[in-house]
């Protein structure tokens, strides 16, 4: 029988070892060679390309943060001349110049490359029907799907984000197997089958690949049940590539496997920058081993997670990741993120898996209010009870006292891409 797996899925760990060890010395004599911002940023740490021999050398190299690629906007952290880039991407940023990130032709291959093994590590396969629901554009999501699908053999359907009424009309007659799509979308499609009266248990999809933003078991449990497919996570960021640094394998469901051939990765102390040992949670730091382009040299990514060994390929997995720095709430001293809130409002019943997390400010102290939905037919009696529930799981789980709002059915915005859970009401401060 041949395999399913690829030459570099089917390596053993030494192997494998040898071959990082390799790509990175090359990656980061490349970026010190051609990159104006590494060279002097190795050379204020007085290191040089060949002082990294082992893999744990690297982490005398300096970071690299999103400031950086902001202040050598847009194409200074190229390694590359210009005319050889063949597509930019760029992330929107919500403040300032947007991060804009190049590919050349063999970049768009390697990515193209792990998008594929990443929709077969969830269970796609040749000749599979793809719709692809990430939001095509400067976004990497849609087109960086879109490629990895085609690459894999598979038919795409390239739908994009919104206008969702159509997108349950292609669903039913495309008959597509697999869905690429972030979680929080998905339960926009969801509510849109069952407003046109068709159960989504009932489709063709078997398999959803979600990511782009966090999400909780408790969510992969709610898609799964509703739609009868299995949900898989996947992992990705635009400095890095895009969509398929790493993914979930559907038959373990264990976590994200990080395809170590092409993306190096540490976790150090957010505060300190400390390397921390497999297991333990931290900051996600990337380094790109292949990279032509946009080489990536120990860039944190502010996610949050722990590296954990691998168990359905030989590649090491990242834990679901829990939250991203920046959306770490600190409220009256007590660290919060939206997934927590997320796993307490998917357990409560009564309430539907949409909510809002506003953040306001009463006097000098911040005050956080979980607006949740209520299910349809819940009745004011249900509802009171869902919100005292869900205020005592907060105090009882996270510590910290906050407001619920049951709100009617359909009133909360919903998402048709990424999805911004908080509302920051506090004004300038
Ligand atoms: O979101 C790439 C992507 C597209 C991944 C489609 C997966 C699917 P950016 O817009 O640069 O790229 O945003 C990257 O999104 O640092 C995380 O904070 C978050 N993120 C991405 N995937 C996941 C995930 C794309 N599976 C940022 N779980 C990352 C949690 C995720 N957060």
């Amino acid at each position: 029988m041949t395999s399913l797996l690829d030459e570099a899925e089917r390596l053993g760990r030494d192997e494998l070892e040898a071959l990082q060890l390799e790509r990175l010395r090359a990656t980061l004599r490349h970026a010190y060679e051609n990159v104006g911002h590494y060279r002097a940023a190795f050379d204020r740490a007085g290191l040089r390309p060949d002082d990294c021999r082992t893999l744990a050398d690297l982490a005398r190299f300096p970071f690299t943060t999103k400031a950086d690629l902001r202040d050598n906007y847009p194409f200074g952290m190229f390694a590359v001349p210009e005319e050889s880039i063949r597509r930019i991407h760029a992330s929107s940023g919500t403040t300032g110049r947007p991060t804009v990130v190049g590919y050349t032709r063999r970049d768009l291959d390697t990515w193209a490359d792990v998008v594929a093994r990443s929709i077969r590590a969830a269970g796609g396969r040749p000749g599979h029907k793809v719709h692809v629901a990430y939001g095509y554009g400067l976004f990497t999501g849609g087109l960086g799907a879109h490629y990895g699908a085609e690459r894999l053999g598979c038919t795409v359907v390239p739908a994009s984000g919104g206008m969702t009424a159509r997108q349950v009309q292609l669903i039913q007659d495309f008959r597509p197997e697999i869905i690429m799509v972030t979680p929080s979308y998905v339960l926009t499609l969801l509510d849109e089958f069952e407003r046109q009266g068709i159960d989504p248990r009932s489709t063709s999809l078997k398999v959803g690949i979600f990511g782009a933003e966090p999400w909780t078991e408790e969510m992969r449990r709610e898609i799964e049940e509703r739609f009868a497919i299995d949900a898989v996570d996947i992992y990705g960021l635009s400095e890095v590539m895009g969509p398929g640094v790493a993914q979930e394998c559907v038959e373990t469901k264990d976590g994200l496997h990080i395809w170590e051939d092409h993306f190096y990765p540490e976790v150090v102390d957010p505060l300190t920058g400390e390397v921390l040992p497999e297991g333990e949670e931290g900051e996600l730091v990337f380094t790109s081993l292949t990279k032509e382009a946009m080489p990536v040299i120990r860039y944190r990514t502010r996610d949050l997670t722990r590296l954990l060994p691998g168990t359905a390929r030989v590649f090491r997995r990242m834990e679901k990741v829990t939250g991203r720095s920046d959306d770490l709430v600190i409220l009256r001293g007590v660290n919060l993120f939206p997934t927590q809130i997320e796993e307490i409002v998917l357990r409560t019943p009564g309430v539907a898996p949409h909510f809002q997390l506003r953040l306001t400010r009463e006097g000098r102290l911040d005050a956080l209010t979980v607006r949740a939905e209520a299910r349809a037919g819940a009745t004011p009696e249900q509802r009171t009870a869902a919100a005292a529930s869900i205020t005592a799981a907060v105090k009882d789980g996270i510590g910290v006292s906050v407001g619920v709002e049951i709100v009617d059915p359909e009133t909360l915005e919903r998402s048709v891409g990424k999805f911004r859970r908080i509302v920051d009401e506090r004004g300038g401060r």
